[in-house]
């Protein structure tokens, strides 16, 4: 499964890039909200740092709008790919993109109808958001399921992105549905390697090693 970070602030996208654990970026308009900073900007320096894609979200709600955004997005830089949000017109606009070979991120799934939409309309990925529905009561994680199923019944190759990730338990459930990417909060990414055992283990290492007094260079 690939890991993608879900974040705007560029010091946490440097330094989970410099450990080798990312795979590419999200972006949403909240997320560069929060930065105070002007989106293309942003874009344009993670797509500097970061190899792998980078989803820029369209702000338009129209299919000509987010046409003309979103085309303009991908001309940032190659490794952008245009988000765009699960209405029929963003169907419209992923079909224009999917043919002219832009990649697309179809966000704000919330159903596996949506889901089947989107891969019709040729989405290199789906974003259904796991934990915003966990927070109605519905869940989250039977929704990855379904989209597994459903584009393995007819082999779209649309990608399983599951976002809206708030806890390492989601990241584990999410790769056992068979989600392909988890797009993940920088501090839950962190979590992933912490286990209490694996601290207490070191500890106990490092003094034993200590004591016999040898240096490995
Ligand atoms: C995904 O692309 C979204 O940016 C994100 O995962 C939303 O997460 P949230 O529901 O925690 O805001």
């Amino acid at each position: 499964m690939q890991f993608f970070v879900d974040t705007a602030v560029i010091a946490d996208i440097r330094e989970l890039n410099d450990y080798g654990l990312l795979d590419g970026v999200t972006t949403n308009p909240s997320l560069i909200a929060k930065s105070g900073r002007d989106f293309k900007d942003v874009i344009a320096e993670i797509c500097a740092l970061v190899e792998g894609p980078v989803s820029a979200e369209v702000a338009a709600l129209d299919a000509p709008g987010m046409i003309a955004e979103g085309t303009h997005l991908a001309g940032i830089a190659p490794n952008v790919v245009v988000k765009l949000p699960l209405t029929l017109e963003g169907l419209k606009a992923c079909r224009h993109f999917s043919a002219h070979g832009i990649r697309t991120n179809v966000t704000l799934c919330f159903s596996a109808n949506q889901a089947l939409l989107a891969a019709k309309a040729g989405a290199t990925y789906i974003s259904p958001f796991v934990g915003r529905l966990d927070d109605i009561n519905i869940d989250g994680m039977d929704l990855i399921r379904d989209i597994r199923q459903i584009y393995d019944n007819y082999g779209f190759g649309t990608q399983i992105l599951a976002a809206s990730i708030r806890s390492a338990n989601h990241v584990r459930e999410a790769a056992l549905a068979g989600a392909d990417v988890a797009t993940i909060p920088p501090a839950v990414i962190k979590t992933l390697a912490q286990h209490v055992l694996t601290d207490k283990g070191l500890e106990q290492f490092s003094k034993d090693w200590a004591a016999t007094g040898q240096s490995i260079l």
